[in-house]
């Protein structure tokens, strides 16, 4: 089996990584389109992690740092490559980042009937917060 590396995602790697998440992701997120995907590389071109394999994408995580706090989005692996340690090398190398940053705290958010996801959570050592909701509001573009 070829190695797997993790590096950061350039402009180009756009398109691929949206068809990826379409294979691989959760859901769809409202920055799912070519313009979210570069404006987030633009913005802090270490953030999109990508996990490759014989130059294949096989995982990402969107690993952002405000400054304030630690976010984490986009996990995904290709259902092929699942259960072989991809996304624990992912946000080893996300919580990485995050500690050389000066981060002190990292969420995700990880919806309640996502199973898979929350099992992969908690064994990363990502506890479910109950004192908190998020409150959302989409802004005009
Ligand atoms: C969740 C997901 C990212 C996990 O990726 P992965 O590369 O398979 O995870 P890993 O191989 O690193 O597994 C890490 C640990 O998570 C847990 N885990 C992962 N998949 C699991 C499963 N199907 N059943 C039970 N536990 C599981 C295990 O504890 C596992 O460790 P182990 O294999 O040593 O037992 C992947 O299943 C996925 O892409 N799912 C669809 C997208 C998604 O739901 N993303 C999360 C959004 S919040």
């Amino acid at each position: 089996m070829d190695e797997m590396r993790v590096r950061a995602a350039e402009p180009g790697d756009a398109g691929a990584v949206l068809a990826f998440w379409q294979e691989a992701a959760e859901g769809v997120s409202v920055s799912d389109d070519l313009d979210g995907v570069r404006l987030l590389i633009r913005r802090d071109p270490e953030a999109l992690l990508l996990a490759e394999r014989g130059g294949e994408v096989v995982g990402t995580v969107i690993a952002g740092f405000d400054g304030w706090r630690c976010h984490l989005y986009r996990l995904a692996v290709a259902p092929w490559a699942r259960r072989q340690g991809v996304a624990t090398a992912l946000l080893a190398a996300a919580e990485r980042r995050f500690a050389e940053l000066g981060g002190r705290r990292v969420d995700a958010m990880v919806l309640d009937s996502n199973g898979l996801g929350r099992r992969a959570w908690s064994a990363r050592g990502y506890g479910r917060q109950t004192d908190w909701a998020r409150w959302v509001k989409p802004l005009k573009r």
